[in-house]
This record gives C-alpha cells, structure tokens and sequence, in this order.
C-alpha cells in the first residue's frame, strides 16, 4: 500500500536461530490504522479495518437520549480545544483539505505527536471533531453515561453490504439484539473457555496445519509473502469455523474472489461515506455501480452456502452457520431468518480477517525484532507442546505466547480509531468542554502508548509487561484492544485460539 510506513528489509533479525524461520516480508506493515494487505494491493490506501473503524461522520444529537440527565458544567474553569491552523483555502472548507489525501489517519497521528492529549478538527460536521491521545481520557469515553457507539453515516453506507448484520445494525434494532445473544455465547472468549471455540478448534488446526505445510514444502530458503498467506489463514479459518465453507486460497495464487468483492465493496463504502453526496451521486456514480455489482455476487454466494445447509443439514457441524440458521433466541423465541443470516456471513469476515491477520504479521515482526522475546515464546511452545499434537487443553499455558500477543495489539493495533458520541454536554480531562452529540476519537497508537499508564518504556516491545502481576496492576482501559460494552468485539476469543493453534503449531 502506497500510504504505508515502511518497517525496513525481508528479516530484520538475522541471527542463526531465526533462520528457521520464514522470511518475513514486513515492508508493507503500516503505522497501525490500516495495518497489512497482500502485495498486490500497494496502490490503495485503504485497508478493510481502517475503513470499518477510522471513519465517520457526526449524524448531530437528534438521535441522542433527550432525558439523560444533564451535567452542571463550571466553564468558568474550561479551556478551549486546541485546533491545529488550517494550512489550506484559509479554512474555508474547514480542516478537510488538510487530510491526507491517501491515509487521513496518518494526519491525526502527527498532529496527536504535536497536541497530544487532545485537539480537535473542523470536518464539516455539525460540531468539530475531537480526538484524543491519552488512557485517562479514553477511560471517560468508556463512561456509557456519557458517551455511546453510534452507527453513523460510515455504518449506513457500509449497510449496503452488511444489511443489518452486527457491525452496522442498530443497538436498538431488534435484529442487532437477537444476532448479539445468539452469537456472543457461541463466539464466547478466552477466559470462560467456550464450549463453541473447543468444537471449532479441530477446523482451526486444519486450516492452521494447511499453512505450516505450505512453508515447510518450500523449504527454508523460501522467501514467504507472510501478509498475503496471513489474510488466507484468517480468511479460510473464519469461513470454515463460521460457516463450514472451503475458500481453500492455499491451494491458488490469487485472493478468493469473495474477498475481492467483499474487500472492493467496503473500501468503496467506506470512501462513500467521507464524500458529499453530491461527488457520490454525480461524479463517482461508476464506483457505485462496480460496488452494486459486487454486493449482487457477495449476496450471491451468501445464499448459496445457506441454501446449502438448509437443504443438506449437518446437525453435527461446530459452526456458527448451524447456531445462525437454527437457533432459536430465548428472548423473542425467533431465529434470526435467512436475510440476517447472508447478512453475518460478510460481517464475521469482514469484521474478523484483516484485524487478526495484520495482528499476526505483526507478532512475526515484532518477535523477530526482538530476538529474547522469539527465544522465550519458541522455549515455552517446546515446553508445552513438544512434540505432541497440539490440543485444546495445552493452550492456557501459553502464557508467555499470550503476552506476546497483547504486547502486539497494545504496540501495532490493527484499527486506528476507538470512536464515540457524547450523550450530554460534558467536560473531559478536567477542563475541555464537550457537546452533545460531539464525535470523540481515541487514537490508538497513542493512547495504548501512554507513558503515563505504560511508563517510559511504553515504546518497547517488552510482553513481560503483560503477564500476569504487572498486567493487573494496569489502570483501567490502559489495554482495551477490543473496545469496550455491548458493542466490543465479538470475536476477541476466536481470533486467540486462531493464533495459538497457528504458533503451536509452527
Ligand atoms: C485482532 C483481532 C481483532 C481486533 C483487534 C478487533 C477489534 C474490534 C474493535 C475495536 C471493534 C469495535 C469495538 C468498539 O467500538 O467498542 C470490533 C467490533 C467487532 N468485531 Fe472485532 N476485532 C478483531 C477480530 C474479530 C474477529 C475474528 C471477528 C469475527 C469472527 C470480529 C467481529 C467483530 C464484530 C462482528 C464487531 C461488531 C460488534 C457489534 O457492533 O456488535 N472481530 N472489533
């Protein structure tokens, strides 16, 4: 990708003991927004989380709780927002022309280094934009009381292709509830050790075990695309868990041609929903017409793979196509019906490949970057497993494993911003005064780097930090890779077993 910041050479690390491992092509690893994509896509900007969850625009507060009791604010005691001068047209179009024109992101990030913890932007929204850098700030965003998720026009457009699915839906809409009680137990996380995730983790190791075949025909001389064969790890895994389909990209060159035209329809979404409308309608109406065309065959295959199960039922399946066809929730006593259903299959795609392949090519980059951290975490896998077959019950004690990786999601976070709407007027940091329904953003890559809350060394890649005794002792929301309340991640469990399987394994 063309907006990327470059993290130099093949194998940073170059020590015997990494020679075993592939060759890790890590020049196309981003900042954090947009992460990782496939070679073939350098001439795009975009990638599909930074689309899903960099962009936005303030729908205003008609839509927000009238009856939220309100805050007495002293604004004797306030300080204004600080707002970066406007480079271009004197600021007759706000701060939109000072954007990065290929990663917008990228221009929050350097002004976060210059006003960080917080400033604001003039985007053309009802009220400027704000966004902020540090952990105690973004500990405030997690007050529902007083700032909330929103589906905004970045969701509507993106409607077009998830329909009501879980990522665009409502929090009110009677679809996003039922799908939410039906899938968040089968999902489930790490912690409560989930009945669904052991069912689908025989799947994980198929797909997993397809890769590390992969690298080991080719031989250690091989230089190994990492990004490319971490999207088909991430992609074919969630496909055979979710819904018992075979994309099967080992076996071909090229992407899957679903996730072309899922990847294609979300890019273009999500460029739809940072353009007037006017631009969309009467200029970029060709675009429009090549997303219709793939959301025509997204929805095609969607319905084949239900159909499918509906007429070959496989009552013993471990997916979640079984849960999404013939679960039935305990509240309404409804399933969720076929139109909800081809509306998931993007979602847990879209939503869950790219986050956790960019996370894991970022893992490779960091533990080959700090060669006592690969050694320790290669220790404890021959440890744990040694040369038996890796199993469910052998993954809590990959612990070091398990650091390894948060210590990847807090340093390289796969999304960029952690967006959110204030319910009533309020005051932030003790002194900045919000509006309701003002848009707040927490920029990732800073606040997850607060050196307030991760001391001085919040730079380094050291997962110690993240094991069990210094980890608890973390202020709240210092660590927060998944957002937060009712609408955090739903995949933040399986994308762990994902990750074990495939490092056990190799
Ligand atoms: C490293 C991997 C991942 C990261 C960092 C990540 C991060 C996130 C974040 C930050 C959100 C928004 C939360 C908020 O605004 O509070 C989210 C939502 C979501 N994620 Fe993930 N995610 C990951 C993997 C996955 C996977 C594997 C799946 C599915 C299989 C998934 C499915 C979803 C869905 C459906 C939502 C929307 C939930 C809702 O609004 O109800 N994610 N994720």
């Amino acid at each position: 990708m063309a907006a990327y910041t470059s993290i130099p050479g093949s194998c940073p690390v170059d020590s015997a003991s990494l020679k075993q491992e592939a060759c890790i092509r890590t020049t196309e690893l981003n900042e954090g927004s947009s992460s990782t994509s496939s070679i073939d896509e350098k001439e795009d900007p975009f990638t599909i989380q930074s689309v899903l969850y960099a962009t936005g625009e303030n729908q205003g507060d008609d839509d927000l709780d009238a009856d939220s009791p309100q805050e007495v604010i002293d604004h004797s005691s306030l300080l204004p927002i600080p707002s970066p001068p406007h480079k271009h047209y004197y600021g007759f179009v706000g701060h939109l022309a000072d954007l990065d024109p290929t990663l917008p992101v990228r221009t929050y990030w350097h002004l976060m280094d210059t006003y960080n913890p917080i400033f604001q932007m003039d985007l053309g929204m009802k009220y400027p934009r704000v966004f902020v850098g540090s952990r105690e700030m973004v500990n405030e965003m997690a007050d529902d009381s007083r700032f909330i998720k929103f589906t905004h026009r970045l969701h509507q457009e993106m409607r077009a292709v998830f329909g009501n699915g879980l990522f665009s839906a409502e929090s009110t809409s009677k679809a996003w509830k039922k799908a939410h009680r039906l899938l968040v137990p089968a999902l489930g996380d790490w912690e409560t050790r989930p009945i669904g995730l052991s069912k689908m983790f025989d799947d994980m190791q198929d797909i997993a075990t397809q890769l590390v075949q992969k690298w080991d025909r080719y031989g250690p001389d091989h230089e190994i695309e990492l990004i490319g064969d971490m999207s088909r790890l991430t992609f074919d895994t969630i496909g055979l868990c979710a819904y018992g389909y075979r994309f099967n990209q080992f076996y071909s060159e090229q992407p899957h041609h679903f996730e072309t035209e899922l990847k294609e329809a979300i890019i273009e979404s999500g460029r739809r929903a940072n353009r007037p409308d006017v631009l969309n309608r009467w200029w970029y109406y060709k675009d429009e017409e090549h997303r219709q065309e793939n959301i025509v065959k997204i929805r095609g295959l969607c319905e084949s793979i239900i159909q499918e199960r509906i007429d070959n039922p496989k009552p013993d399946a471990n997916d979640l196509l079984n849960v999404m066809i013939h679960g039935i929730d305990k509240e309404t006593g409804e399933k969720l019906g076929f139109d909800n259903v081809c509306y998931q299959i993007p979602t847990l795609l879209g939503g869950g490949y790219e986050t956790t392949s960019s996370t894991l090519s970022f893992l490779y980059y960091f533990l080959c970057d700090t060669p006592q951290a690969l050694h320790k975490a290669q220790a404890e896998v021959d440890e744990v497993i040694g040369d038996k077959v890796l199993t469910y019950d052998m993954l809590p004690n990959l612990k070091y494993l398990d650091a390894c990786i948060k210590e990847t999601l807090r340093m390289q976070h796969p999304v960029s911003l952690l967006t959110r709407f204030s319910t009533k007027d309020t005051v932030i940091g003790g002194k900045y005064f919000i509006r309701k329904g003002q848009m707040v953003s927490g920029i990732w890559r800073h606040f997850h780097r607060d050196k307030n809350a991760w001391g001085e060394d919040a730079d380094v890649y050291r997962p110690e930090r993240m094991l069990d005794a210094e980890f608890q002792k973390m202020p709240p929301n210092a660590w927060k890779p998944y957002g937060d309340g009712l609408r955090a991640c739903i995949g933040r469990g399986k994308l762990t077993y994902n990750r074990y399987s495939r490092y056990a394994l190799y």
